[in-house]
């Protein structure tokens, strides 16, 4: 059997995070400039049934049999088997690398397991559909994210913008104008699980206050998809913003990411939020073409490990 690659892009949450736990919609986009990458090659030499795994990002180099079930490798091929109901695989060697950093809100976990899934029956000649992958990505981030809402799975399993709902069929966003995006990691690393957790005991405390919350970053999902669907991206600025103050009042922000967003504003952007889980991670921020450069500039300067700049809606 021929060896075979896939890969899987990172993703932003441009609007709606945790709230989207809680049903209201969110809007989340690919980012292509990170990636996953999964390749599996045949193993003449193996035993049939031995599956070895390398993925030198994370000084991994086992074999299937030897990593506990519930590793996310390990859920990824056996969510493959399940779904393709096959009982036996061949000898293989699976090699994982990712340029996506871990635990910092750009969908690393979901992407790699995207990855695998589709490189994984790619090579057994049984490609996965999307909906199939994303499912798998789904039960994998369910076993280390506790109670995720379906929103990184998918908008990396379609690889498009996407407005969803957990429990609903998403919807595509149709990007009606291309617009900026400059994305600054804060180099602290924050596990989802954790900042999910805490919003939870929150809510738990005081659900009307925070039920308010989550119907205020709804309506400012809902509107931001109409901006994006008519073609006035700068007025997502101000919303993202808002979205950042309604982040804080669930804690979820930090002093660096409010720092980074603060010296977003001030370099010129039109906005700027912390995206994903929070307390660490990555902050996004709406420039110009004009004020891209300067705005991650100013990132950097002020803290960011590193910066990313994309142009959302550029390939639909
Ligand atoms: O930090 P990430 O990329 O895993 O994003 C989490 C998004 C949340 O809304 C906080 C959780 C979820 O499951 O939707």
């Amino acid at each position: 059997m021929p060896a075979a690659a896939a890969y899987a892009p990172g993703k932003i949450i441009l609007f709606g995070e945790h709230a989207v736990v809680y049903g209201r919609p969110a809007i989340a986009v690919p980012v292509t400039q990170v990636r996953a990458k999964a390749t599996v090659f045949a193993d003449p030499s193996g035993p049939e049934g031995r599956v070895q795994i390398e993925a030198p990002d994370i000084g991994l180099h086992t074999s299937l049999d030897e990593l506990p079930s519930d590793h996310p490798f390990a859920l990824a091929v056996n969510g493959v088997k399940d779904t393709l109901q096959i009982i036996h695989l061949p000898a293989l060697r699976l090699r994982v690398t990712s340029t996506i950093p871990i635990a910092s809100g750009l969908g690393s976990g979901a992407a790699v397991s995207a990855a695998v899934a589709r490189a994984l029956s790619g090579f057994l000649g049984m490609p996965l559909a999307d909906e199939q992958v994303s499912a798998i990505a789904y039960r994998v981030d369910q076993k280390h994210h506790g109670n995720p809402s379906g929103i990184d799975n998918t908008v990396i399993a379609y690889a498009q913008p996407v407005f969803f709902v957990r429990g609903q069929p998403f919807e595509r966003i149709l990007v009606h104008q291309p617009f900026t995006i400059v994305i600054g990691n804060s180099g602290v690393s924050s596990p989802t699980r954790e900042a999910v957790a805490s919003v939870r005991a929150l809510w738990q405390a005081d659900p009307e206050t925070y039920e308010r919350v989550f119907d205020s970053i709804g309506a400012v999902a809902r509107l931001a998809r109409q901006y994006i669907e008519q073609g006035q991206p700068e007025q997502l600025g101000p919303l993202m913003t808002e979205n950042h103050a309604l982040l804080q009042t669930l804690t979820v922000s930090s002093p660096e990411l409010d720092s980074l967003v603060e010296t977003a504003l001030r370099a010129g952007a039109l906005g700027a939020k912390l995206c994903g889980a929070g307390r660490g991670g990555n902050m996004l921020a709406l420039v110009t073409p004009d004020t891209a450069e300067r705005v991650a500039a100013a990132l950097r300067a002020a803290g960011a490990v590193n910066s990313i700049t994309t142009v959302i809606g550029s390939r639909t």
